[in-house]
């Protein structure tokens, strides 16, 4: 079971790729995390698909099709997702040259966030969730994994505090478990 997972940080120090390296660690047996960048990643613009996608999207693309499943942490910004996923997400939505569906359509996704506040990214998990469905993805029906008050638990990029990694390795077996019982 191949896993692409995503930060919508670009932070060296972000709370939220942190806590994908550690998913990669507590993920359950027979699920590979492959935690994809997005630092080359454009912004999107309708006349440069129109000229065919650039390098960097055509990869997000392919390693999103080449997924079954995503894993997304999501940072909040001013009660929202972060532009830098935002964008991806917009990218990943289109067909673009030379495909037949758009590389979301159809795919499981899995939510994850950080944030140093109290309430965690509760509204850009739920934001996002809309945008995915809107764009053609299927999101988890359970709740998501909201790590608030990262910077606790969260510390030289290691998530040390035991009951979030509980959380989050539970969260990622149900993942699998989702995922092996629609896999045809
Ligand atoms: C422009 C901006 C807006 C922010 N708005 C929120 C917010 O609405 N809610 C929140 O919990 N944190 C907010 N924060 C704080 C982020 O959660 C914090 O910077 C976090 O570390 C970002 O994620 P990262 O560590 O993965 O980069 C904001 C930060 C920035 C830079």
């Amino acid at each position: 079971m191949n896993i692409l997972g995503i930060s919508g940080s670009l932070r060296q120090a972000s709370f939220n790729t942190a806590l994908l390296y550690t998913a990669r660690e507590l993920a359950p047996a027979g699920m590979n995390i492959t935690i994809h960048r997005l630092h080359d990643l454009p912004l999107f613009d309708q006349d440069v698909e129109e000229q065919g996608d650039p390098v960097p999207v055509t990869a997000l693309k392919q390693a999103i099709e080449a997924a079954d499943g995503l894993l997304l942490a999501c940072p909040e910004y001013n009660g929202g997702i972060t532009g830098v996923l935002k964008n991806a997400v917009d990218w990943a939505s289109r067909i673009g040259k030379g495909r037949k569906v758009a590389a979301l359509t159809g795919k499981m996704v899995c939510i994850i966030g950080a944030s140093p506040g109290i309430t965690g990214t509760v509204r850009a998990q739920d934001q996002l969730r809309l945008v995915l469905r809107r764009a053609g993805a299927r999101t988890e029906p359970q709740g998501d994994v909201l790590v608030f008050q990262a910077h606790t638990k969260i510390v030289d990029g290691r998530l040390g505090d035991e009951r979030t990694r509980d959380a989050l390795g539970r969260h990622l077996q149900g993942f699998a478990e989702r995922l092996a019982a629609t896999a045809g």
